[in-house]
Formats: structure tokens, C-alpha cells, sequence
């Protein structure tokens, strides 16, 4: 009772008492009630509460909390209590009419070892010094609710390619629909089966490629991935004759391969040696073309002479040792010292550090002074001269690299005796596109009798490409790091049949009668269409054409809401029409107001289709061989909408019962649509509501487009999606606190200008100066913590230092990011080795960077020089073993700061 609450509260008031807080814990009593007892005491009970309180404390709201147990699908195939749900999708619509309450949904573990626990979990949560508002718990673990962009499973219908969604982490990849391009003239389309990662894709990632990368991709959603790979020809286009479909590739220089397929020129096509698997050949291309072309054309290596190959365990390394033992060359090989064995396991005597420029005087040692025939350079800076340096009197010097590389005549007045070759993969094909393949034929012979072997590799699924990324950031491997990826199956498609019968729940309605149509056209001749009055004009015109087509419609007037209505309906389906085959759930009514004014009467007529009517299509449906169970659900439930706290409690349990079906191995599916465009419920809305709708960023659904979307749902597997064309930036404008929702984090990262403003940030400026330096501690440990791949970062001691756990360089990159991005502002690149644990970290962005007040009395700490790492990666076009270098060597000098 409304009139309860405000008693309670006036008593509270008159005893001058100031709520910190109200936690609404009705819920937990439901289990046990009927469902329309149960929606009294979870759903009623919360709007008495919210016109009391905002009648009795009017401006003085405090923070409130809706405490559910086991109402959130957490993980799938677990069962939940559908009879709670509806409380979050009325906490949405109270979070956005009434922000002053900080409406804050929680829901506890169903199966905590006790009370204590639950209590426990639930007080921690209220002291939860963080934005979150939508919280679960389960095992002890606390989970944050995020929506997530829906992405079709891969198919043959819908493939899939890389793509990032912003540069400065490897969260940010991720697999998005791919367009297909026909192969024109002189090209073939390859689908790809397994690609090669290049250094060059995680550094593209982070962010550290754009200057160099900027004349292929204007901005980070156009950067593709991927370099070389290994596929099968599915296409030919006009005047390719040496190749057809069925044959096995390998692709080199493919720039955007790591996708499901790939059109390329056919030069760059070479047949794959069918000993290899496709994974293995990913391996291939790049650095045995190369290292052949430098060896073997442009340095003429001979039996018995010596070759110094630089960055012996890389990629192109690895291919020259070979090639050169093959040739019966003395190998001299650079390498980091961890890769030593490795490099004598494969027979190699001569092995350096390359880390340091002793190699110079090594090789002069070994060699009694007289140097080595050949180098194979893809060092830089005070490498290159001490690496001529090694040079036989008329040696032939191959550079290999890009970067700040010798030019011709200053190699002249170095060592006019030289001979000194640059040599470009990239510019070589541009300029003789037929050379490649000429080279690989050469190849060919060798690496099917395996003469010549594949590089070592690690491989990866399509599914793993996140942590095929992290593996090769960390930069402990030798050789290939190789994502696999499976030929796509055709998409299971659910069958709409001629001899099954289906019911449409509203199906004299708006979106019933598109439906209908849509299921005719499909296919369907037996339909059921269910409502209370009987058929409007133009129902029934509709229902004419249906059964022109052949359609037996038969209309049934019932009431959804009512079981032994639901109950006849279904009996006379089973004893007179084909077997139920699909449910489509549209019954539905709108009551709107704002929830102060609300009654719970309007309550009740919104619930009642959804909640009662769900119900019993479920019940009553449970046993039969459903190909799906479809419930019209809002995106009101989803996003909240002001004025519709009713309709959004009602379509919240719609969407639990589809996750609840499926928990139980049942087909459904709830869809939050947006509005609808031209006829049905949102079309007869007042102007006002369409006009708020649209200045919200939301525009309508086409029919047509609906359908589609209903088509290809009814055939994914997925429990619950939102459909709605919405542009989010404006979307999130209009919101109470104009800042970004951590529950669509996921969706605004990927709108530029919404990025502008962080989260944290703001959180952070509003917090109260004396609770800014715990909020920042938790929000370090936790970036530290997914940097590590870890799920919890409270863990994370003060004082431990950060690369004892595991953080690595390129992960520091990372996390340096992500901390720019939240903290809008811009960091070292040596920040983690400046400041390497978190008790540092904090001081050093309380103090110095934040410029917001912090109540400590840290002491000053000194603004330590920072280096700039960026510089270091001055490079254009450069080869990948030249980055990997690079980097080692760089984060090598930066680690030694560590120490
Ligand atoms: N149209 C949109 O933009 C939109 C957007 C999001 C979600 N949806 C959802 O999609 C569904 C269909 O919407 P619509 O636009 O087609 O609405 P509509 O034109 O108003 O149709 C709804 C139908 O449900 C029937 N109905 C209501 N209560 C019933 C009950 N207790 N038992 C049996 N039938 C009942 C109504 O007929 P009687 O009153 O004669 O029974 C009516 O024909 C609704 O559930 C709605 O929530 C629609």
C-alpha cells in the first residue's frame, strides 16, 4: 500500500532521520506466491514505494537498491526466477524518470550456501564505490550487465572478418560481419583456412601503426588484419587460366585476410604444397619468398661461403638459415639469448647475442679477420655499420630493412668495395608481379619433400583470435603464431512447414497480421490468430488475402491471459489442425503514464498479456515439439523508456521466459523491437511520445526490414535480442545525466564522440574528495587485471611490482592505453616501468595527472624523465622482423629502468 510506505517514511522524517538509503527485498518473498500475487508484491510494492518516497522526501531522494535472487540469466542452461524479473525492467524506467534515486538492481545468488552469504554479497554491494547499477552475483563473483552489438553467427551466409572497434587495446577486436567481393578480371576469391599474424597486427591494434598506416584506413573501424594466409580458390574471375576452383593457396601480402574469405589478384595465388596443412603453409609465404630473393638472387650465396643472418630465430631468419644450410653456407646467426638452443638444435655452430653490437667482433674472431660473404641486415641504426663491419673484402651486404636504412651512395662511401641491395617485398611485386610466383615455384620442389620445412608455429582458433593476439604480444615464441580458421557451415534454418499449424498470440493486431503474412509467404497453411474482439476492416481484408494463398486461417477470440481459454485453443489445434509447430507471442496492450501518477489497475492490464498470457502459452505448450517459442517483447525492458514502467516490467518477463525456456532445452526467443513504422501500438502513440522517440535517436522499423530481422533470428540461437535502428550518440545525449551508462560501454566506445567523455571520469569528479583515491586504486587494479587476462583485480597487492605478475611490455602499451582513454588524459609510454606498482601508479595520477582535488597526504613524489617509446617507431613499411627487433630492443632498454 502506497499509503504504508508513506507513513513509515513520515515517521521517519518526523524523528529528523536521514535516509541513506532504501533496499527493496519484497522480491525475495515471491517464490512461493501465485504470479499474480507475486507481480503485487515485487512490482506493486516498488511503485508504492517510489510515490511515497518521492512524495514524502520530494528533493531529498536517497540511493535505492531492487534486490532479486536468481531473476538474471547469468549463464545459459541455468533456470531463473521469471517471477522476479519484471523488477529490473521497472528499475530501468525508474533509473530514467527518477535519476535521483541512483536506481541500483541487484540480484543475489539463488544458490548461496546461506543467508549470511547473500547478506553478505548484498552489503558489499551497497558500498560498491563504483558506477554499476545493474549487478549479479553468482559463486561469490559479481557480474555487470553490458549490451552487446549482436553479431550473427559465422555462416555461409554471413561470414566474418576481423575488424577493431577502437585503437589502444586488444579488446577492441572484433569479429564483424564480412562483405563478400566478387573476383573480377584477373582475380580469384580464396576462402581462408588458416593465416600467419605478423607483429604488425598487434602493434596495428594498439595504435602504434597509425601514422604509417594512415594512406590505407582513415580512422580504427577500417583497419583490417592479416597479411598472409593459406585458403582454398572458390572464385576465378575472367583471364586467370592457372587457376580453379578447388585448389589449395597460399596468399602473400593479402592485407585483410584474417577474414573468412579474400579477393586477391591471381598472381599473388601460389599453390600450396599439399603435404602441408593450412596451417603450416600460413607460415610460408613472406619470409620464404624473401629470404630466397635476398639470398639466393640478389646476394648469389655459393656452397661454402659464410652468411650472417641478423634475427636468426624470426621469421624470415628462420627461412634464410634453412635456405642457406641448404645451400651448404656457413650460417653466422644473431639472436636473443633465450633462442639460442633452438637455433642449435637446428645445426647452427655460429650463434650471437643481438642484443648487443659484440657480434662484430665475434664473427671477425671466428672468421681469423676475413669476415663473412654475405649479411641478411634487418637491424638498424649503429647495427648497420658494425654489421659491414663483419663484411669479406667485395662481400654483398642485403638489407632487408625500411627504417633509417643506408642509402646506396652512403653505402658506397662506406665500403666501395660492397655490394649493397635494398630489397622490398611490397615494391618487388609492384614492380614484377610475376617474379612471386616464379620465386615460389622455385621453392616449390623443397618444401613438399620437406627439404625445407615449415616455421615452428602455435595455432589458434578463429574464436581465440583475442588471445592468438595477447600470445604473440607477449613475444616469447619462435616463429609463427597461426589463427585457424574452419570452412563456414550453411546457417541452420528453421523450417517454416506447409503440414504444422502456427499460433499467433495479437495475431489480428498491427505486427500479428505482418506476421501472419510473413509466415504465409514462408510457407505456412495452418494459422491460428488469437484475440479478444473479433477482427477489425482490415484484419479481415487481411485475413481475405491470407486465404487466397491457400492460408486456413482460423481466428480465435480468447483471452491470452485467461489459462483455460489458452487451454481450449490448444486442445482444438490438437484435435482439429496439424501439430503446433511455432508460437509467436504479439498480445499486448499499452497503459503509459509516469510512475508517480500510475495506478496499479494500470499496472495489472499491461501485465497481464504478457506476464499471465506468457505464462500459459509456456505451460501449455511445454510438451510439444516447438520449432520456436516467439515473444514480441520491447526494447522498453531493454533501454527503459519514461512512462512505460508497466510495459517494461511485462516485456522484461517476456525476455525471462525465453532464457528460462531455454535453460530447460525449450525453443525461445524474445525480441525487444524498436518502434515500428506506419501501423500498431507505437504508431498510435501520441505525436508527442513518436516526437520523443525521435529525438532520442530512435527511428522506426520498416515492415519489410522486420521481417528480415525476424527471419534470420528465428534461424541464430540466440535467448533474447534487441532490434531497434538507433543512433546512440544521440541516444545518450538525451539521457538524465548526459554520461556515459556503464551498461552500454560496449556500444558508445564505438560512436568517436562518445568516447570523448569517460565514465570513470565523471565518476570520479563526482565522487566525494575524501573516496577518489580508493575509487581510483580499484580502477588501476582492475585495468591491470583484464590487461592480465584475469577476471578480479582486487588481488592485485599495493606493493607488488606489476611485472612480477606476468605484465609483459606490450601489455603495459595496453594498459597505458586504457588508462588514457579513462582518464582523458595522455600518459607515458614508460609509465608502468616509472611507476610499476599500484600504490605508485596511484600517488603519481592523484598527484600529477588528475587534475581534480585527492584528499591524501602522499608525499610529492618526483616527475620522473620520461622517454618517449613512440619515437622509437619512426618506421615506414617496416618488416616485421625489423618491429619485432625494435620493440624487443626498445622495451629491453626500458626494462632495464625496472631494476
Ligand atoms: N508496434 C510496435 O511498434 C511495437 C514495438 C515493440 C514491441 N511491440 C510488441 O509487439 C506486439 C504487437 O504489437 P502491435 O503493434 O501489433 O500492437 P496492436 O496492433 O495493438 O496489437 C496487439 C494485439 O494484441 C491483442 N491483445 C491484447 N491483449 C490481449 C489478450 N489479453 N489476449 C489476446 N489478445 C490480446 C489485441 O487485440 P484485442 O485487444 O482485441 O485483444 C491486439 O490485436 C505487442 O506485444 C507489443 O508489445 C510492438
Amino acid at each position: 500500500q502506497k499509503e504504508s510506505f508513506q507513513q513509515l517514511l513520515q515517521k521517519i522524517v518526523e524523528k529528523g532521520v536521514t535516509l541513506q538509503g532504501v533496499v527493496h527485498l519484497w522480491s525475495l518473498l515471491s517464490d512461493s506466491q501465485q504470479l499474480n500475487q507475486a507481480q503485487e508484491l515485487v512490482c506493486g510494492s516498488t511503485l508504492h514505494l517510489i510515490q511515497a518516497l518521492t512524495e514524502v522526501l520530494a528533493s531529498q531522494l536517497p540511493p535505492l537498491w531492487l534486490v532479486t535472487q536468481g531473476a538474471q540469466c547469468i549463464a545459459a542452461q541455468t533456470t531463473i526466477n521469471v517471477q522476479q524479473s519484471p523488477l529490473w525492467g521497472l528499475g530501468r524506467v525508474i533509473a530514467l524518470e527518477h535519476p535521483e534515486l541512483k536506481c541500483h538492481r541487484v540480484d543475489l545468488d539463488p544458490n548461496h550456501a546461506s543467508i549470511a552469504e547473500g547478506v553478505e554479497m548484498l552489503l558489499q554491494e551497497l558500498f560498491a564505490p563504483d558506477a554499476e547499477d545493474q549487478v549479479a552475483y553468482r559463486q561469490g563473483e559479481r557480474h555487470v550487465a553490458r549490451l552487446e552489438r549482436f553479431v550473427p553467427q559465422a555462416s555461409e551466409e554471413y561470414p566474418q572478418q576481423l575488424r577493431l572497434r577502437a585503437y589502444g587495446t586488444l579488446d577492441n577486436l572484433v569479429l564483424q560481419p564480412q562483405q563478400r567481393r566478387q573476383p573480377e578480371r584477373g582475380e580469384v576469391e580464396i576462402q581462408v583456412r588458416a593465416v600467419g599474424l605478423n607483429f604488425r597486427d598487434v602493434l596495428t591494434a594498439l595504435g602504434m601503426m597509425q601514422e604509417y598506416t594512415q594512406h590505407l584506413f582513415d580512422s580504427a573501424e577500417q583497419v583490417v588484419f592479416g597479411g598472409e594466409c593459406a585458403g582454398v580458390v572458390v572464385a576465378v574471375g575472367s583471364d586467370v587460366e592457372h587457376l580453379q576452383v578447388g585448389d589449395e593457396v597460399v596468399l602473400a601480402l593479402a592485407i585483410g585476410c584474417l577474414a573468412h574469405y579474400m579477393t586477391i589478384p591471381a598472381e599473388l595465388a601460389l599453390p600450396k604444397p599439399q603435404n602441408l596443412s593450412f596451417e603450416a603453409a600460413a607460415t610460408l609465404p613472406t619470409a620464404f619468398i624473401t629470404a630466397h630473393y635476398g639470398l639466393n638472387y640478389l646476394a648469389n650465396l655459393q656452397p661454402g661461403e659464410r652468411v650472417l643472418i641478423h634475427s636468426a630465430a624470426g621469421g624470415v631468419g628462420q627461412a634464410a638459415v634453412q635456405l642457406a644450410q641448404r645451400r651448404g653456407a656457413e650460417v653466422f646467426a644473431t639472436a636473443s639469448l633465450p633462442k639460442w638452443k633452438f637455433l642449435q638444435q637446428q645445426g647452427v655452430e655460429q650463434i650471437m647475442d643481438s642484443r648487443t653490437l659484440e657480434f662484430a667482433e665475434q664473427v671477425k674472431a671466428a672468421t681469423e679477420d676475413l669476415g663473412v660473404d654475405v649479411v641478411l641486415n634487418s637491424f638498424n641504426e649503429e647495427y648497420i655499420p658494425y654489421s659491414f663491419q663483419t663484411l669479406a673484402h667485395g662481400g654483398r651486404f642485403i638489407e632487408i630493412g625500411k627504417i633509417n636504412i643506408w642509402s646506396q651512395s652512403k653505402a658506397k662511401e662506406h665500403r666501395p668495395d660492397a655490394k649493397y641491395e635494398v630489397f622490398d617485398l611490397v615494391e618487388m611485386v609492384r614492380e614484377q608481379p610475376e617474379l612471386i610466383a616464379q620465386l615460389w615455384s622455385e621453392l616449390g620442389t623443397e618444401l613438399r619433400t620437406g627439404q625445407l620445412q615449415p616455421l615452428p608455429h602455435q595455432v589458434f582458433e578463429l574464436g581465440q583470435v583475442q588471445e592468438a593476439f595477447r600470445y604473440l604480444q607477449q613475444a616469447k615464441h619462435i616463429g609463427k603464431v597461426v589463427v585457424a580458421i574452419p570452412p563456414l557451415k550453411e546457417q541452420k534454418k528453421v523450417e517454416i512447414q506447409a503440414q504444422g499449424s502456427y499460433l499467433v498470440t495479437g495475431g489480428l493486431g498491427a505486427l500479428g497480421l505482418e506476421v501472419s503474412k510473413w509466415l504465409a509467404d514462408k510457407g505456412a497453411r495452418h494459422l491460428v490468430l488469437m484475440g479478444r474482439s473479433s477482427p477489425s476492416a482490415e484484419a479481415q481484408t487481411a485475413i481475405a488475402q491470407l486465404e487466397d494463398l491457400g492460408v486456413k486461417v482460423s481466428v480465435q477470440l480468447a483471452d491470452v491471459s485467461c489459462s483455460e481459454q489458452v487451454s481450449q485453443i490448444m486442445q482444438r489445434i490438437e484435435g482439429e489442425l496439424p501439430s503446433l509447430r511455432g508460437v509467436i507471442h504479439a498480445a499486448g496492450v499499452l497503459d503509459d503514464g509516469v510512475l508517480q501518477n500510475m495506478s496499479w489497475q494500470q499496472f495489472v492490464k499491461v501485465m497481464l498479456p504478457k506476464v499471465e498470457g506468457t505464462w500459459h502459452l509456456h505451460q501449455l505448450t511445454k510438451d510439444l515439439p516447438l520449432d520456436f517459442f516467439v515473444c514480441f517483447s520491447s526494447m522498453s525492458s531493454l533501454l527503459g523508456n519514461p512512462g512505460q514502467g508497466n510495459y517494461a516490467a511485462a516485456n522484461e518477463f517476456m525476455d525471462a521466459i525465453a532464457h528460462y525456456r531455454r535453460g530447460m532445452g525449450l525453443p525461445g526467443l524474445s525480441i525487444n523491437w524498436g518502434a515500428w513504422a506506419s501501423s500498431g501500438m507505437a504508431a498510435s502513440l501520441a505525436g508527442q511520445h513518436q516526437q520523443r522517440l525521435e529525438s532520442s535517436g530512435i527511428s522506426a522499423i520498416e515492415p519489410q526490414q522486420g521481417m528480415q530481422a525476424l527471419g534470420s533470428l528465428l534461424s541464430e540461437s540466440p535467448s533474447q535480442v534487441g532490434v531497434l535502428p538507433i543512433n546512440w550518440s544521440k541516444f545518450v545525449s538525451q539521457l538524465p545525466s548526459g554520461q556515459k551508462i556503464p551498461f552500454l560501454e560496449a556500444l558508445i566506445s564505438i560512436e568517436p564522440s562518445l568516447t570523448q567523455k569517460s565514465a570513470f571520469k565523471a565518476q570520479l569528479e563526482a565522487a566525494a574528495i575524501s573516496e577518489r583515491q580508493e575509487l581510483l586504486t580499484i580502477h588501476i587494479r582492475s585495468a591491470i587485471a583484464k590487461a592480465l587476462g584475469w577476471r578480479d583485480g582486487q588481488k592485485i597487492g599495493m606493493r607488488q611490482p606489476l611485472f612480477d605478475l606476468g605484465l609483459d611490455s606490450l601489455m603495459a602499451v595496453e594498459l597505458k592505453n586504457r588508462l588514457e582513454s579513462s582518464l582523458e588524459t595522455n600518459l607515458s609510454s614508460t609509465l608502468l616501468f616509472d611507476y610499476p606498482t599500484v600504490e605508485v601508479l596511484v600517488e603519481y595520477l592523484a598527484n600529477d595527472v588528475i587534475p581534480i582535488e585527492f584528499s591524501s597526504n602522499l608525499d610529492e613524489i618526483e616527475n620522473l624523465e620520461q622517454e618517449e617509446i613512440d619515437n622509437t617507431f619512426r618506421f615506414q613499411e617496416i618488416s616485421e622482423d625489423e618491429m619485432a627487433n625494435l620493440l624487443a630492443r626498445k622495451l629491453e632498454s626500458l626494462e632495464g629502468k625496472k631494476s
